[in-house]
């Protein structure tokens, strides 16, 4: 057997929106496992998420204190994980200056992620500067830590790419490898669909389970699921494929073959969407009770979760600044 090498993870969150299921599955239980054996940092990334929320700066300082209570709640470890706060760590803005001089506006249009983004956001040329090159943000982010793994979705392979070229230019440049190019640890998990199946999970769209949600929103949720629109009568042989009901079984219940004998019964027909959707709602009642529980417990002392975070924080600008120094020392400014 060989064992996993002790990687240095670097991963973030913007701190726009309560964490959701779709988190839970894609980045927050790989982390969990991942804290044991790994140099795990996680990035509360509040001036990325500033950079399309400017002028509603609350929805990013609301949530950072809940951002970190959602991260405790699923068992992520202060002792094992480094939690930190972006805009506390001066040099990764200071990095991002000196990286946008190795890049070109050209280059920055051709990120698909971003160019989507402009896009479902109608920002023309009205993109603000700071969204616009916030792949060089994340690239200061990443290599601040001297990542060498950064677990994302697929969405995010175009800042890792951009990260590496980055990387490649300033060893160059220093001539020796100052810093480290980073490899994508891809969830395996597709991404969850809203309830409605139209779109994916996301908290914009008003249809998520966040970790935070009641019983009552969970039962809501769970009840407005799309499943199959010609699966009628409870006899009516049903569609799995696209059936919400079916991806939320596949991704939260613990017992994969219970699932695969209820598909089954679903497709011959003689199990109702209501049966199935109490399936659904019971598993995920059950799996969001004890975090729920263990959210609320850690935001009734915020300040707790602040002296959690600036811990986290005082460890992330040792290394940050290090990187940075090294950074200077490319362009000849450690003058002093
Ligand atoms: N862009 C990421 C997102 O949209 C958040 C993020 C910021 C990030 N900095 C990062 C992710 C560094 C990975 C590495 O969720």
């Amino acid at each position: 057997m060989t064992t996993l090498s002790k990687k240095t993870i670097l991963t973030g969150d913007r701190a726009t929106g309560a964490l959701h299921l779709g988190h839970y599955v894609g980045s927050l239980k790989p982390r969990v496992v991942l804290q044991h054996n790994h140099n795990q940092t996680i990035l509360v990334a509040d001036m990325q998420g500033l950079t399309d929320n400017a002028f509603d700066p609350q929805k990013v300082s609301s949530n950072i204190l809940n951002v970190v209570a959602d991260y405790l709640a699923v068992g992520i470890e202060p002792a094992k994980t480094t939690i930190c706060l972006q805009s506390k760590i001066p040099a990764l803005a200071e990095l991002t200056m000196f990286y946008s001089n190795l890049v070109s506006v050209a280059r920055l249009e051709r990120n698909p992620t971003v160019k989507n983004e402009i896009q479902s956001k109608s920002f023309g040329r009205s993109i603000p500067t700071g969204f616009f090159t916030y792949p060089i943000s994340q690239a200061a982010d990443i290599t601040a830590f001297r990542a060498d793994t950064v677990p994302v979705g697929d969405d995010q392979l175009p800042m890792l790419e951009l990260t590496n070229e980055i990387v490649r230019k300033v060893n160059r440049l220093a001539d020796r490898p100052i810093l480290t190019e980073c490899e994508p640890l891809l969830s395996h998990m597709p991404r969850l669909p809203s309830a409605d199946g139209k779109n994916k999970m996301s908290k914009s769209m008003g249809n998520t389970i966040s970790l935070g949600s009641t019983p009552k929103e969970i039962s809501a949720a769970v009840k407005s699921m799309y499943t199959d629109p010609n699966h009628v009568r409870i006899e009516d042989s049903g569609q799995i494929e696209g059936n919400v009901v079916f991806t939320y079984l596949d991704a939260f219940c613990e017992d994969q073959g219970y699932v695969q004998s209820l598909k089954e019964q679903y497709r011959r027909g003689g199990l109702g969407d209501g049966t199935t959707k109490k399936i659904l709602e019971e598993c995920l009642q059950e799996l969001l009770l004890p975090i729920r529980q263990r959210r609320e417990a850690f935001l009734t002392d915020r300040q707790e979760l602040a002296n959690i975070l600036r811990a986290g924080t005082d460890i992330a600008n040792a290394q940050a600044n290090d990187v940075l120094s090294d950074v200077k020392d490319i362009y000849g400014l450690n003058i002093f």
